[in-house]
């Protein structure tokens, strides 16, 4: 479907295809609805009154060949009290009203107007792009429709609104958003078959058609960086590892770069220490930080955002194999310190360790965000609600924690602390990379901050969020992109001159 949806603006005049309205708490109406609606005479109030539908938030009201109307449907969608709607709800009601258009109808209408009044571009933007979301599924590899699928090719969905211009204009910015998205869940979704890290690497440089600088290291490059840590995780595959360093320079010129620092493991069988085979499937997803990271740097570059963004992700895949690390294999990273694997399948830290220590060496960036799958502790902890939070820096964390509320993709702060450091002290090496059964994220997020420096910076553990994502409003798919429009927020918010 996602290919196939055409969104256009049109004014609340021209109405075609399947007509969507929203309707306030005790079936109020906005002006131009209610214009709409009037030669239906009091058909809404009766069919209402017989589903017992009186506007709640998340309730529909379907009614087919309405009486009056020219329209082969009419769909009633709830707001609730529309007066304490926020931002991140105009993307929810926007996915509601997609979620609405018959699989089989060509054309709808969405009636961008709320019983308190029209919306205005922004907001009309907003809905597009939750209906965008939406409608996104990842059905690329089944090559067999069912044979009772009679459903068009294309849809086109318009929304009715105040001022389409001023919605177009809006939605130009809203696209490059809603495409960063898209670009990170077909990533996550993508079998590692298809996508190792050579393959990551060339859609990352696809990056290079909106004016991002991509540069890709291969592994005699890293070698010759002294990237032991990364290289070693990937020693056992035949696929060859690759670090991607992104760079969109739309702030002012010299100005010092953000960067964000993405897990890019395509496939994460455990290693030597391998996985139990129940669900492994699913480690398909461990490059989920480097996605989004991509997906970040798309959406920044799409719209021209005013900031200077380094993105790098460390791509690896982490097999067992004759060549494979092994439990006890002493690694030297970039940084000169050294670590002592004690499991192989704690390898995410170990790619990110030369990631973040090459990062801030090179660039001195304001801050450094990481984004990883990086323990089943942060889900056992936080569920699948909140990415777990580690930061050195108490006002990033706040500009995380708000732009979180906003976005509705959340954080919640983890602690960091020295008496920590004492589970991963090795008896051979500077460190070793597991530290127990007992706060298995933190000694993860304890390991990364000794190769960040004095940079601010922000461990964001997203093995809970960006996996087999809850279903919601704005995402159908396994992979939501979790992330994307949290530091897009972040960015536009604080960091954009
Ligand atoms: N990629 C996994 C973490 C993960 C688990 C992500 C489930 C998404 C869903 C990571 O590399 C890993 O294996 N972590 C181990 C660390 C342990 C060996 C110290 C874990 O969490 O069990
Ligand atoms: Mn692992
Ligand atoms: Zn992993």
């Amino acid at each position: 479907m996602t290919d196939a949806l055409k969104l256009g603006f049109t004014p609340f005049t021209r109405l075609r295809g399947v007509l969507i309205v929203f309707c306030g708490e005790n079936l109020k109406f906005g002006a131009a609805t209610q214009r709409a609606l009037s030669p239906t005479g009091d058909l809404i109030r009766r069919a209402a009154a017989s589903e017992r539908f009186t506007g709640k938030s998340g309730s529909t009201l379907d009614i087919v060949a309405p009486t009056g109307l020219k329209f082969p449907r009419l769909v009633v969608v709830g707001t609730g009290k529309d007066s304490d709607l926020k931002r991140r709800d105009l993307l929810k009601l926007g996915g509601m009203a997609m979620g609405k258009v018959p699989g089989v109808a060509p054309e709808a209408t969405i009636v961008a107007e709320l019983a308190s009044g029209a919306l205005k571009g922004q907001q009309v933007a907003d809905l597009a792009l939750g209906a965008r979301l939406r409608a996104y599924s990842f059905d690329r590899y089944k090559t067999k429709r069912k044979d009772d699928d009679d459903r068009p090719k294309k849809v086109e969905v318009e929304f009715a609104c105040a001022n389409p211009a001023a919605a177009e204009k809006a939605w130009a910015l809203a696209t490059a958003i809603s495409d960063g998205v898209v670009l990170a869940r077909d990533l996550i979704n993508e079998p590692a078959n298809v996508l190792y890290p050579a393959e990551f690497a060339r859609r990352a440089s696809g990056l290079s058609k909106l004016g991002v600088n991509v540069e890709v290291l291969d592994v005699g490059a890293m070698k010759k960086l002294g990237m032991g840590a990364l290289l070693g995780v990937g020693q056992g595959s035949v696929h060859e590892s690759k670090l991607v360093v992104m760079r969109w320079n739309g702030g002012k010129r010299g100005a010092t770069p953000v960067a964000f620092i993405g897990k890019g493991v395509c496939f994460d069988t455990g290693g030597i220490s391998i996985k139990p085979a129940q669900g492994m499937e699913d480690m398909k997803g461990d490059m989920a930080g480097a996605a989004c990271v991509v997906g970040l740097m798309q959406a920044l570059a799409a719209r021209k955002a005013k900031v200077n963004a380094v993105g790098a992700i460390g791509l690896v895949e982490n097999m067992p194999d004759g060549r494979a690390q092994r439990p006890g294999d002493i690694v030297k990273t970039m940084s000169g310190q050294t670590i002592e694997i004690i499991n192989t399948d704690a390898e995410g830290r170990l790619v990110l360790a030369d990631v973040l220590h090459y990062v801030n060496k090179r660039f001195k960036p304001r801050f450094m965000i990481n984004l990883a799958t990086l323990t089943g502790a942060i889900i056992v902890a936080l569920g699948q609600e909140y990415a777990g939070m580690f930061s050195n820096d108490d006002k990033l964390v706040e500009r995380l924690n708000k732009a979180g509320e906003a976005t509705g993709e959340r954080v919640w702060r983890m602690p960091l602390g020295p008496e920590y450091d004492k589970q991963i002290d090795s008896k051979f090496a500077d460190m070793k990379n597991t530290g127990g059964r007992w706060g298995g994220a933190i000694t993860a997020a304890q390991l990364l901050q000794r190769f960040v420096g004095k940079t601010p910076w922000a461990h964001l553990d997203i093995a809970g969020t960006a996996l087999g994502s809850p279903q919601t409003d704005i995402n159908k798919s396994w992979s939501s992109g979790w992330g994307v429009r949290l530091l897009d927020r972040l960015v536009e918010d604080y960091y954009e001159r």
